[in-house]
């Protein structure tokens, strides 16, 4: 079959770009530790009951240096909307969704993830750098949108 030089060479290109965006997907997840969000993060609050308890609070220390977040999201705030931790924390967020889907990303780290009405999401990250890391609903949600965030105190010790 012939094909012309300037097709050949729009097949190679085409073919070099997807290698690229290839070898760009496997780096970002196997080096960079970033993800879509994924099914398995989220679960039914009823498989979730030993972990979920708002009475208890949202932010909980687990063990030195080791917290669980139970957050809520509704329209259109976190609660809580200010977390602080010392540095080096490892920090579990489970994020439920009072109405509709929001969503829920922490500038600057892996966490993104989808909190969808009826679902816990879930997510957890170490805080190696302190800092104030901003953290924003990411699904459009209704007018007041763009006002949901809060953000995550990391304290040098
Ligand atoms: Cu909540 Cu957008």
């Amino acid at each position: 079959m012939h094909i012309d030089r300037y097709e050949r060479w729009w097949i190679y290109l085409a073919a070099g770009l997807l290698g690229v965006f290839g070898i760009a997907l496997a780096f970002s997840s196997a080096v960079l530790g970033i993800r879509l969000p994924g099914i398995e993060e989220q679960f039914l609050p009823t498989a979730a009951a030993g972990d979920y308890d708002v009475e208890q609070g949202w932010v909980r220390e687990l063990a030195p240096g080791r917290y669980e977040v139970n957050m809520r999201a509704r329209v259109w705030s976190f609660e809580p909307n200010e977390i602080r931790v010392p540095v080096g924390s490892t920090v579990t967020f489970y994020v439920h969704s009072d109405d509709v889907i929001h969503g829920m990303k922490i500038q600057n780290t892996t966490v993104s993830m989808m909190v969808l009405p009826g679902e816990v999401a879930r997510a957890t990250y170490t805080f190696t750098e302190p800092g104030e890391y901003l953290f924003m609903c990411h699904e459009y949600c209704g007018a007041g949108h763009h006002f949901m965030s809060g953000r995550v105190i990391v304290e040098a010790l």
